[in-house]
């Protein structure tokens, strides 16, 4: 069975197709929003919906000539339901109720989230139930114990910015172009990273919970220390010890954070996922925590066609047919059954 996987729901239109029988990604095609939405420093909902509509149709193709398959072949159809916009979600949506309907396919509705956390599945090196994931993108800082697929128990998660949203934030403090992440990531790089000491906040809170908007705060205190003594703006190397100190808070708060979930359930697996999750300075320090820690590949962090696919199809069994519409901007993980 060969399963057709969308991915809309922000701004990164994703598809891919997922061979179930010998457990194969045959194809997968990105097109990425950023340039788009970079001029007005965050994503725009309208932009974005209408951008999907632009490249949905050419992707599809691309991945079938890709895969060197027809349509015709094409089994099942899996696409992201919720979280995330509701306009760009509509037009996956949309663009998959039709497909399916067309060629009178079964439809999977698939998690955005649940996609994120299974795309480790899309690895070599393959983990098992159960385990902890470590969910870290622009909108969610969670951790699950999940103990099979469906089974979602939310530990923990961030009260209020997600670890990817202070990244993007800290990152737009010190003039880099949205979304700042990665590149805040790599001016860490050249900074050190015990220059400033930012607060870890709940680090010592006895929950699993994270707090992360007023590091992002903190940050911009010292940048106005710095540049209201006797200087206009930051240096390069202030602004890189900047980003590696930040960036050592943040790591050593979900370090910390991860080894109390292990702890708390009892389980020696974490599974990583997210776009955060791609940050080298995390996937490193996690890495030493006395437990079996898996990553997805560096192009399955972010947000991908391959791993609403793989979803998809691990959910074969719970196809829809063709019906009224309905995606769900607000979906919480653990509400998933
Ligand atoms: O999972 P994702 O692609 O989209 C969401 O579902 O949110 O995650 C995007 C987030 C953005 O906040 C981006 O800045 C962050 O992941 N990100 C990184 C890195 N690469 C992407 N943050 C830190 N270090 C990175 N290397
Ligand atoms: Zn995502």
């Amino acid at each position: 069975m060969l399963v057709l996987g969308i991915e809309t729901s922000c701004d990164e239109t994703g598809i891919a197709l997922y061979e179930v029988s010998t457990g194969t990604l045959l194809a997968h095609t990105l097109h990425s929003q950023v340039a788009l939405h970079a001029q007005y420093g965050g994503v725009v909902p309208e932009l974005a919906s209408r951008d999907h509509v632009c490249h949905i149709v050419a992707l599809v193709e691309e991945s079938l000539l890709q895969a060197k398959c027809t349509l015709s072949q094409v089994g099942a159809i899996a696409y992201t339901q919720g979280p995330g916009l509701v306009g760009s979600l509509l037009v996956g949506a949309g663009f998959a109720h039709g497909l399916a309907w067309a060629l009178n396919k079964p439809l999977l509705p698939v998690h955005h989230l649940e996609g994120h956390l299974l795309s480790v599945f899309l690895a070599e090196k393959k983990t098992t139930f159960p385990f902890i994931a470590l969910l870290v993108s622009g909108g969610h800082t969670q951790f699950f114990k999940v103990q099979a697929l469906g089974q979602y128990e939310l530990l923990g998660e961030s009260l209020d910015d997600a670890a990817g949203e202070a990244f993007d934030k800290t990152a737009k403090l010190l003039g880099l172009p949205y979304p700042g992440g990665a590149q805040l990531a790599r001016l860490a790089e050249q900074g050190n990273e015990e220059a400033y000491n930012f607060p870890r906040p709940m680090l010592h809170s006895a929950n699993i919970d994270m707090s992360f908007s007023g590091l992002k705060t903190a940050v911009f205190t010292q940048i106005k220390q710095l540049i209201t003594s006797n200087q206009s703006e930051l240096t390069f190397q202030q602004r890189c010890d900047l980003a590696a100190s930040f960036q050592k808070a943040v790591v050593s708060v979900l370090y910390k954070k991860s080894q109390q979930a292990l702890e708390r359930t009892g389980l020696n697996s974490l599974v990583v996922a997210g776009g955060v999750g791609s940050n080298t300075a995390l996937r490193k320090r996690l890495a030493t925590l006395s437990a079996e820690v898996y990553f997805p590949e560096l192009q399955w962090c972010t947000d991908n066609g391959a791993m609403i696919a793989l979803a998809g199809a691990l959910h074969l069994d719970n196809q829809t047919d063709v019906q009224r519409i309905k995606v769900k901007p607000r979906w919480p993980l653990a509400d998933i059954n």
